[in-house]
C-alpha cells in the first residue's frame, strides 16, 4: 500500500542509499521459492533499518519474525565489532534459507538463528538488548512490548512494523479481526507508556520507533 502518490515514493527511493547486492539476490530467490515474499522488508524500509541501526550502534540486537533473513541482515550493517544479533522465526521451512544468506554475508558468525513461538523464546535469552524489530505475527504484538521492555539497556531503540496495517487502524473494526484489534491496542500502548519516548513513523505499512527511557 503506498501512503504517499507512488510518483512521489519512486522519487524517495530513488534519492535514498542503494541496495545491496546480496539483498538483491535475496529478495530475487524469495521471490522464486517462498511463499508470500511480500512480507520481505525491502529495498526503502531495509536502507531505513540500516541507517537507524549504524546511528544506533548497538551491541545486542533481537528481531522478531526473520523471515528470509532481509531485514536481519539490514539491522546487523550497524552492529557493533563484537555485536550479536538474535533472530527469531516460528517457521522451520525457512532456516536454511536463511542461514545460507547469513554466511553469504559480513555477519555470519554474529547472527543468531532461533526457532519457535518468540513469546517462549525471548523469556529464556540471557541477553539485554539494544535494538529490537518486532515484525511477527499482529496479535501477539502487546505481549512482545511486555516481554522485552524489562530487557532493553537504558536509550534503547525497539522499532515495530506494519503498525498502520494498510490503514485498518482508522476504520471500522470489524468483528473478529483480531490483528487489528491487536495493533490498536499496542499502538495506544507505546503511544501511553512512561518507560519509553516514541514516534509513529508513516513509513510503508507503519514504522514506530520507541526509544528506552
Ligand atoms: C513479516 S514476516 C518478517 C519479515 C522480516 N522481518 C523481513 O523484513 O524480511 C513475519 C515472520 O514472523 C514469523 N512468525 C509469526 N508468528 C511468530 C511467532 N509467534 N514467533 C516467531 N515468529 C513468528 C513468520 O513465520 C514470518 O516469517
Amino acid at each position: 500500500m503506498h501512503f504517499i502518490p507512488e510518483a512521489l515514493d519512486d522519487y524517495v527511493v530513488e534519492h535514498s542509499e542503494k541496495e545491496p547486492k546480496l539483498l538483491q539476490q535475496l529478495t530475487r530467490e524469495t521471490y522464486q521459492k517462498i511463499l508470500q515474499p511480500r512480507m520481505l522488508s525491502g529495498h526503502y524500509q531495509g536502507r531505513i533499518l540500516s541507517i537507524l541501526s549504524k546511528l544506533i550502534r548497538p551491541k545486542n540486537i533481537l528481531e522478531i519474525g526473520t523471515y528470509t533473513g532481509y531485514s536481519a541482515l539490514c539491522l546487523a550493517e550497524g552492529m557493533t565489532k563484537d555485536g550479536q544479533l538474535h533472530t527469531i522465526d516460528i517457521n522451520e521451512e525457512l532456516y536454511d534459507f536463511q542461514r545460507k544468506y547469513f554466511d553469504l554475508s559480513d555477519y555470519s558468525s554474529q547472527i543468531h538463528q532461533h526457532l519457535g513461538d518468540a513469546t517462549q523464546i525471548i523469556p529464556d535469552l540471557g541477553v539485554n538488548f539494544d535494538l529490537v524489530f518486532i515484525d511477527a505475527d499482529k496479535p501477539n504484538y502487546p505481549t512482545y512490548f511486555d516481554i522485552i521492555i524489562d530487557k532493553m539497556n537504558p536509550g534503547g531503540v525497539i522499532l515495530s512494523d506494519n503498525v498502520l496495517w494498510s490503514g485498518k487502524v482508522i476504520q471500522e473494526l470489524k468483528k473478529d479481526d483480531i490483528s487489528t484489534e491487536a495493533l490498536l491496542r499496542y499502538n495506544k500502548l507505546l503511544a501511553n507508556d512512561p518507560r519509553i519516548e516514541t514516534v509513529l513513523l508513516p513509513v510503508r505499512d507503519g514504522l514506530t520507533i520507541s526509544r528506552v527511557l
